[in-house]
């Protein structure tokens, strides 16, 4: 979908000009706008089977006439047109000539039929996913059960994935976030994504090479440091295992696009799990790449996650052309609202929910990778803002680092704030605690302290002494955020809270007129590792070219050719 009138040329681009303008001249007291009203306005619950899946936006920058605005932005850049054909399976990814269709993989409805109209025409995706999903079943099964032996006989006791980026960071996140479901299985899981060789060596301590399983996960089975990685584990296998190639076959799995490259590495085709080239890196662990998740916690589980997230998905068609009631489009709306109109650089990710601490780190990848462009779809250099910096850390452990940033600090930072109503572990007084602390800073970022409070906070100190902390002890308040409450971090809620997120990527990425499927700017400086390793193997030098501010002379040679 491409714009005809360029976006800040929009009258309702304008409008929202003019609306910031507005409130930087006189900013919005949060605390004195808030009526019960306004959070019935500003506030979503999602009917899910497991319960209320609540998203509090009321404690954010705007009113009924800037929301009206946000609302008119996305009909005028037609949001959901973009995502109807997204969904639909068009080759929404025009630079690479591809679907993006990682949504069909947990399409749950059994006759439904997908296309995916890439380069090579249109075809129905949907036998595809279910012959790979029945084969993830079947795998999983044995390998839980024990029928699935390695070379000596024995049954696997750990699980290695190695990957990088979309290959290890979903399943990575997902296999930490359903941690309290894949204690039945009794596999230990373990990630390597980092090609520093103390990442696999740490791992390798750990585990016995006649119970690991390797997964080697890569949709293009190129990337240098997944496959350095896998040659490593590998050599680390035999050796170890005194087993002959013969036994790689037992303990070294695929989950890839590519065919040949799988078998080169000497990997049985039967032991591959393939997706395809319509389902982007970084959207990957609905189908194959997710077969670590499956292990851990039974493709139940995993299928549980899948109908989560085709919730989110229908949720999200359904309700796309009503701003003010699909969710995804809300925190969309409200992302380019700090991001284009009110100068804010960064969004915070605070799960106040341990098994959600590497969700910061996935939406890194999801949202800086696909939303990080500044070239349009008709190929011109944008002339507004695009993808947000995403960061953040569980609560509460971020409220002893960063927040005093957030609260007292210079920058306008929208934060998300996510918690479980109901707990999983005891004691269940600590998950009140937890939200308490949720519930609290929310209130603090928006109510802030005043003079006057901070005064008579004070009012037993000598007058001078007030005087001089007072302007210390000021909160300005009125710090945007959004609540998100689910039920219990079940697969189902997991799966909708990443689906979430992803169609909120999308609808931003319409807003701004930019592919977000395809990431050009990683390649460079892929290519240019592999050019230059020539010249790090002696590391000595590098080091001593590198302490010297200078690079060695072979290597600006190479770096000359660019
Ligand atoms: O960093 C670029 C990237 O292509 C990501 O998009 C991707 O998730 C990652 O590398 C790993 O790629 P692959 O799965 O092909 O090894």
């Amino acid at each position: 979908m491409t714009q005809q009138t360029p976006l800040t040329e929009l009258p309702e681009w304008k409008a929202l000009v003019e609306s910031a303008a507005q409130l930087k001249k006189a900013p919005m007291n949060l605390t004195s706008v808030m009526t019960p009203e306004r959070v019935r306005e500003f506030s979503l619950s999602l009917d899910t089977p497991e319960g209320p899946f609540l998203v509090d936006f009321s404690k954010n920058l705007v009113d009924a006439e800037v929301w009206q605005q946000l609302g008119r932005l996305a009909e005028a850049t037609k949001v959901a047109t973009t995502v109807r054909r997204t969904l639909g399976g068009e080759a929404v990814n025009r630079t690479e000539g591809r679907a993006a269709l990682h949504t069909a993989l947990r399409c749950r409805d059994p006759a439904a039929v997908v296309s995916a109209a890439g380069a090579g025409g249109a075809d129905d995706v949907m036998p595809g996913i279910r012959r790979v999903l029945a084969q993830m079943r079947d795998f999983t099964e044995r390998v839980r059960s024990g029928a699935w032996r390695g070379h000596s006989d024995q049954t696997m006791t750990d699980v290695v994935n190695i990957g990088i980026g979309g290959s290890d960071l979903g399943p990575a996140m997902a296999c930490q976030a359903l941690a309290h479901y894949g204690h039945s299985g009794g596999l230990r899981m373990h990630f390597i994504s980092n090609v520093d060789p103390t990442h696999l060596a740490e791992v390798l301590r750990l585990v016995n090479p006649a119970t690991t399983l390797f997964i080697i996960a890569s949709k293009t089975f190129t990337t240098q440091e997944t496959l350095a990685n896998a040659r490593a584990a590998k050599a680390w296998f035999l050796e170890h295992s005194g087993a002959g190639e013969a036994a790689v076959a037992k303990h070294f799995v695929a989950l890839s696009t590519n065919q040949r490259g799988c078998q080169e590495f000497g990997i049985d085709p039967a032991n591959m799990f393939e997706f395809w080239d319509w389902v982007g890196g970084r959207f990957s662990m609905w189908g194959a790449v997710g077969l670590s998740i499956a292990l851990f916690v039974g493709m139940d589980h995993f299928e549980q996650m899948l109908d989560g997230a085709n919730f989110m998905d229908r949720h999200f068609l359904e309700t796309i052309d009503q701003p003010s009631k699909c969710v995804p489009l809300v925190l969309a709306l409200l992302g380019v609202w700090y991001n284009n109109f009110l100068d804010a650089q960064t969004h915070a990710i605070l799960p106040y929910d341990q098994y959600l601490a590497r969700l910061p780190a996935y939406l890194q990848q999801c949202d800086m990778e696909s939303n990080g462009k500044s070239t349009n779809l008709d190929g011109q250099k944008v002339d507004y803002s695009t993808g947000s910096i995403i960061w953040g850390e569980p609560g509460t452990n971020g409220q002893h680092a960063f927040f005093q940033l957030i609260h007292q600090g210079t920058k306008l930072i929208p934060c998300d704030f996510l918690a479980p109503a109901q707990g999983i572990n005891p004691p269940f007084e600590q998950h009140e605690l937890l939200l308490s602390n949720f519930l609290a800073q929310t209130a603090a970022l928006m109510m802030g302290k005043s003079e006057a409070q901070v005064r008579a906070d004070m009012k037993n100190l000598p007058e001078a002494e007030r005087d001089a902390l007072t302007p210390h002890r000021i909160f300005a308040g009125s710090k945007p955020s959004t609540s998100i409450v689910y039920p219990k971090l079940t697969p189902f809620q997991f799966g909708s809270l990443v689906a979430m997120y992803e169609h909120k990527v999308l609808a931003q990425a319409a807003i701004w007129n930019i592919n977000p499927f395809d990431q050009w700017g990683v390649e460079l400086g892929k290519k240019m590792a592999n050019d230059l390793l020539p010249c790090v193997q002696d590391a000595v030098r590098v080091a001593a070219a590198t302490a010297a501010g200078d690079i060695c002379p072979e290597a600006s040679k190479i770096l000359q050719q660019y």
